[in-house]
């Protein structure tokens, strides 16, 4: 569909949020405590946190230099707290493998402890601008039900299908403003259960609405 970096692009510029926190920077250590604080916090709780936390540790040297229990204070209330161990872990590496600079591409992000490759793309999109896919589990509810994708989304052979179509959707430019798009859309309009399809821009289009299936796609996990 030729049409939906375009739709959502314009959706975004309406709809979209664009003064939180941890928008209009570009800087890749502010913008990854963001991508890892969000991965499975809602973003009003987060906000607070992010303050507390970007006021204590103002940088990855700061972070690094921090003890684990002065991070883990600051971390307490938000849970999953392998992401605070990941996050002390990737600011030494950082300072100790690439002299304590963010790295700047998604594959070099990706190397980084915890750090997966949507969440790698997503980081590298925001502070560089670089083409690269996101795919967290709003987007590929948004594909599967857009295109019609059969399946378990978390199977091996769909999420090769899945990246390979979040590539080949790619717009060529106003790329971060894409991916928080497509993060908003999932959150907010294609949300799980019953879909706000009345709200999408892509509704014209998607197979999910079209055949009245928005509730059987993305296919549950098969037991
Ligand atoms: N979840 C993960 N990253 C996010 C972001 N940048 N905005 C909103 N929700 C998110």
């Amino acid at each position: 569909m030729a049409t939906f970096a375009p739709r959502l692009l314009d959706w975004h510029r309406h709809s979209g949020r664009h003064d939180l926190p941890w928008q209009n920077t570009r800087d890749p250590y502010r913008i990854w405590l963001s991508e890892i604080m969000l991965q499975q916090t809602q973003v009003d709780t987060v906000i607070p946190y992010y303050a507390r936390f970007l006021a204590a540790f103002p940088d990855l040297a700061a972070l690094a230099a921090a003890p684990m229990e002065a991070v883990m204070a600051l971390w307490s209330g938000l849970g999953y707290y392998a992401r605070a161990r990941n996050l002390h872990a990737c600011a030494r590496t950082i300072m100790a493998e690439h002299g304590g600079r963010f790295p700047a591409t998604a594959a070099e992000i990706a190397t980084l402890p915890g750090i997966g490759r949507s969440t790698a793309a997503a980081i590298a999109a925001f502070s560089q601008g670089e083409r690269a896919a996101i795919l967290d589990g709003n987007v590929k509810r948004v594909l599967c039900r857009v295109f019609g994708i059969e399946g378990f989304p978390g199977s091996l052979p769909v999420e090769k299908q899945l990246w390979a179509l979040a590539e080949s959707l790619l717009p060529a430019a106003r790329i971060g403003d894409y991916i928080q798009a497509q993060m908003d859309l999932g959150a907010t309009v294609c949300v799980r259960g019953t879909p706000r399809c009345a709200a999408c821009p892509l509704s014209d289009d998607c197979v999910a609405q079209r055949t009245g299936r928005e509730r059987e796609l993305p296919a549950a996990r098969p037991r």
